[in-house]
């Protein structure tokens, strides 16, 4: 019976698609940085895990812990979820390192340290699979008034950086995945931010004619007088000068793609495979204390498609329509029995098919 229903559902696949697709899995994770740096190596951790059958203190002690105790926890709950391409924001260089280790064999990543475009500073990273993903090349620019240079805009409490990769998926057209983490302390800089990276996110999506996902930490909620960049990227508040040598490397023609915007893929997935929670940044506090938490990590999908749902029962949507729905939306936990925080931030993952 199963077989059959296999094969009903692979007829209609059939039937409904225009050309091949690939579910693909997409994720977003600030890990917050390693702020109490220890010289704990991995292994070390590995063998101190305590007795899986153990009992735990429930939620014995909910502060930060080092990265050296969260991390096998963040490494695990992205395998577990089966991720395959996802960003992390805050990553030092040593996070990096240890989650790409901890991913294992097959996990290769993207993106450079924001304080100097090699190793220093935070990394707003790409993770990917390569069985799944194959990187085409990737780059990274600065989110201030001089992208090409490690750069701090001026009212910004930190050099703010993304990361631009290409993919090739198994099938389909190529793929463009953004990855960011905007300013903590400038609305100003969280705008120009998002203009820039909009901007740049159209000219992919002309220049590739594929997938444009764009991710990241806004440091800035969807509503109030914060949300200027997520105005921006969906296209209802108007987006700031951006530096000229920027707008005229990544120009297109006034007819392409005019009316691009970003689609924020919580709000284009079916309601009912949207699940798990709504902040998705928790500030590792108690969930009894919720006034710092809110929902500040987002997945978008440029309005050009290229990414759509790919169940069943969706062959009266018209070809727009369908090529813009992401499948399943869901933010974890990340705060575990024992009263661990893997971060003060939740990840966030999208489920997509790309063609
Ligand atoms: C909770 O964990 C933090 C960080 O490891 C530690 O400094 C603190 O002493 C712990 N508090 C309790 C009550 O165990
Ligand atoms: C994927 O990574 C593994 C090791 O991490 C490597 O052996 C393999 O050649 C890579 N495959 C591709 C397609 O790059
Ligand atoms: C634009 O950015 C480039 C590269 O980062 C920089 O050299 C140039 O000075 C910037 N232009 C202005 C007007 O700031
Ligand atoms: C963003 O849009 C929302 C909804 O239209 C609005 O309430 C909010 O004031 C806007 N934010 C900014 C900064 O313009």
């Amino acid at each position: 019976m199963r077989f059959h229903l296999v094969l009903v559902a692979s007829f209609l696949g059939l039937l409904f698609r225009t050309s091949p697709s690939a579910s693909l899995r997409v994720g977003s994770f600030n890990l917050r940085f390693d702020s109490q740096p220890d010289d704990i190596d991995v292994a070390t951790t590995l063998s101190a895990l305590g007795d899986p059958l153990q009992e735990p203190a429930y939620l014995a002690n909910v502060s930060e812990q080092p990265w050296s105790t969260r991390r096998v926890w963040a490494a695990e709950l992205l395998l577990h979820r089966g991720v395959e391409v996802f960003g992390v924001q805050e990553a030092l260089i040593r996070q990096v390192k240890d989650l790409k280790g901890l991913l294992g064999s097959g996990w290769d990543l993207v993106g450079v340290g924001r304080d100097d475009g090699k190793e220093a500073g935070e990394y707003s990273a790409i993770f990917f699979y390569n069985s799944t993903l194959e990187l085409l090349d990737f780059d990274s620019f600065w989110t201030s008034e001089t992208p090409f240079e490690p750069s701090k805009y001026e009212d910004a409490g930190h050099n703010r950086i993304c990361t631009v990769a290409h993919f090739q998926p198994k099938d389909g057209s190529k793929l463009t995945v953004f990855n960011t983490h905007l300013d903590d302390q400038s609305e100003d800089q969280r705008r120009l931010a998002a203009s820039l990276i909009f901007y740049r996110a159209r000219y992919e999506a002309v220049k590739t004619d594929g997938p444009v996902l764009v991710m990241g930490d806004f440091n800035s909620p969807p509503t109030g007088d914060h949300s200027g960049a997520y105005n921006i990227s969906i296209g209802t508040l108007d987006p700031k000068a951006i530096n000229e040598t920027f707008a005229d490397k990544y120009a297109v023609d006034d007819d392409q793609q005019p009316d691009f915007i970003l689609f924020d893929l919580r709000g284009e997935t079916e309601r009912r495979r949207v699940s798990g929670n709504f902040a998705t940044f928790q500030g590792f506090t108690s969930p009894e204390e919720t006034d710092k938490w809110g929902r500040i990590d987002f997945i978008f999908g440029g309005s050009n498609g290229h990414w759509w749902v790919s169940y069943q029962g969706v062959s009266k949507t018209s070809s727009t329509e369908r090529s813009r729905k992401s499948e399943a939306y869901h933010v974890d936990s990340s705060l575990t029995d024992d009263g661990l925080y893997i971060s003060d931030h939740r990840p966030v993952c999208v489920d997509v098919s790309l063609d």
